[in-house]
């Protein structure tokens, strides 16, 4: 077991995301490189060739020209090697109806998953044939500073929701474009909350309709372009 010295500072909102080399299906990249002045969603699965993995890997292409729209480049990841993501790739294409275009990293050595915290170690029925824990549903949203603004862990059990993948980075992108927060289930269109640092006052020139719920709930409308 690793020493407190040892162990691996933990990634936590706001942490730049940790550099890698890595061997992807679209060719080998460097992780820095490839976030480039993109925000980038890595996310990872379990393991090929898996039901509900396929579902979700079909389901994120489906939707990628959503996440480009917002300048977001997916890239998956699972600990396996590139002939089988290749081979999977065929199949996720043929039961989806999806192209599966964005890169899927190829850590069948699990080092990137260990540098991302992507091991469940709890999970025994997340394992491998010799007993070795697979990678865990992770979603890392990393903006262009590479600083990471969302983590999100599902069980191997339950897919993902890529609506609210989206939802999220929606919600970061407007938070960071007009200073405001995002109250429960909120999608676009819907109002916004000023961010508690802006004095109702200020708040009152800057956006169209400032409602006072209490002095630190504040809801306003955004313009429809926002
Ligand atoms: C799946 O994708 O269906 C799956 C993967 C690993 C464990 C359980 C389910």
């Amino acid at each position: 077991m690793a020493s407190e010295a040892e162990r691996p500072v933990p990634l936590r909102l706001g942490s730049i995301a940790p550099n890698f080399k890595a061997d992807t299906t679209k060719g080998p990249i460097d992780f820095h490189e490839f976030i480039g002045d993109n925000w980038v969603i890595l996310f990872s699965h379990p393991e090929d060739y898996t039901p509900v993995c396929t579902t979700e890997l079909g389901e994120m292409a489906r939707l990628e020209p959503e996440f480009k729209k917002r300048g977001v480049k997916l890239i998956g990841l699972s600990a396996n090697t590139l002939s089988s993501h290749e081979g999977w790739i065929k199949d996720i294409n043929d039961v989806t109806g999806s192209l599966v275009e964005f890169p899927i990293i190829a850590d069948k050595e699990r080092k990137v998953a260990y540098l991302y915290d992507m091991i469940d170690y709890q999970d025994t029925t997340n394992v491998d044939e010799k007993g070795i824990a697979f990678t865990i549903r992770s979603v890392f949203i990393i903006d262009p500073k590479k600083t990471i603004r969302t983590i999100l862990s599902y069980p191997a059990s339950t897919g993902r929701n890529s609506a609210e993948i989206l939802r999220v980075v929606d919600s970061l992108q407007t938070g960071d474009k007009h200073k405001v927060t995002t109250p429960i289930n909120w999608v676009p269109g819907d109002d916004v909350i000023v961010h508690p640092s802006i004095k109702t006052e200020d708040a009152q020139k800057i956006f169209p309709n400032v409602r006072v719920v209490k002095p630190y709930l504040r809801f306003t409308s955004l313009p429809n372009s926002a």
